[in-house]
């Protein structure tokens, strides 16, 4: 049985338990952040917890995150349950005020604090070799996806519909442009030439993505930060999308079309490959 955390303590999952009146459980008013666990090791760590300040400070939440503190939780769960490969789920809502009500709670109402591990093999997995098929639909989520909330209804009925017409995952679009994937970050490639939608609410800025396209510099590759549409994507020579438990993933099929090859292609897998070597050196 695994050991998670809530509100300061360490608990076997089965004794750790949240009120009804949880703003998260009635309100979806709660952020969170996946960081991935790699040799024991934290990925990105620092992105992750910069971001989760960020989203709390953006749904004007009374905390300051402490970076030490939840350094130490983190890798307190990785020891206790024995983590290799995996993942850490965090996840802050605004407390339970005690009864249900849309005005929030008074400032001094004490968050809750929630993690917990997830085993999950991060690397040699066969997606590396086949490669992801996804299908395209309507972007229907609200209009803040910079904050990283957990409001996540509507990727989830995205994968559903994905999954019931024979694919992995859904791209999501606005006015024909793709935002991102139902959980990570959408790529395309043509002429060498790196294609990925620039930074604004309409997307969740992924601490993968940053670390990717700091890779795509170091190894001379040509970036644009711009939205493009499905159809350039059908047309490009290969696709990928990224994020933190899947670093680099390729992309072979789009609404059914083959893209590229309809093989992984080169440019991802070179850019895995580098991403790797970075955040192993820097993981903490
Ligand atoms: N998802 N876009 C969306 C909508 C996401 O949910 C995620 C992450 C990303 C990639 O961000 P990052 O590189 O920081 O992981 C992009 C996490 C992994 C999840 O929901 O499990």
């Amino acid at each position: 049985m695994r050991t998670v955390f809530l509100n300061g303590k360490y608990l076997p999952e089965n004794e750790a338990n949240i009120s009804i009146f949880d703003r998260g459980f009635l309100f979806a008013d709660g952020v969170y952040e996946v960081t991935t666990v790699l040799d024991g090791k934290l990925i990105g760590f620092d992105g992750h917890i910069e971001r989760l300040q960020r989203s709390l400070s953006e749904l004007k939440y009374n905390f300051k995150v402490d970076r030490e503190e939840m350094l130490a939780i983190h890798r307190e769960l990785v020891t206790r349950n024995n983590i290799d490969q995996g993942m850490i789920y965090l996840q802050m809502t605004r407390g339970n005020p005690g009864d249900r009500d849309f005005a929030f709670p008074p400032a001094d109402t004490p968050v809750t604090m929630v993690l917990f591990t997830q085993e999950k093999q991060i690397i040699g997995t066969a997606i590396e070799t086949k490669g992801l098929k996804v299908i395209s639909l309507d972007d229907l989520r609200w209009g803040r996806r910079d904050i990283k909330t957990v409001q996540l209804l509507f990727p989830s009925l995205a994968k559903m519909e994905a999954k019931a017409k024979g694919a992995d995952d859904a791209w999501m679009l606005q006015d024909g442009f793709v935002t991102e994937g139902t959980s990570n970050n959408a790529y395309i490639v043509k002429n060498g030439k790196i294609i990925t939608r620039d930074l604004s609410n309409d997307i969740l800025h992924g601490i993968t993505r940053k670390s990717v396209l700091a890779c795509a510099k170091l190894l001379q590759m040509e970036v644009e930060e711009r939205p493009f549409t499905i159809e350039e994507a059908y047309e490009a020579d290969e696709a990928f999308a990224t994020s933190a438990s899947g670093f680099t993933n390729p992309i072979v099929e789009i609404d059914g079309k083959a893209i590229g090859t309809g093989k992984p292609g080169s440019v991802g897998d070179k850019l895995r490959t580098l991403y790797i070597e970075e955040n192993m050196k820097a993981a903490i």
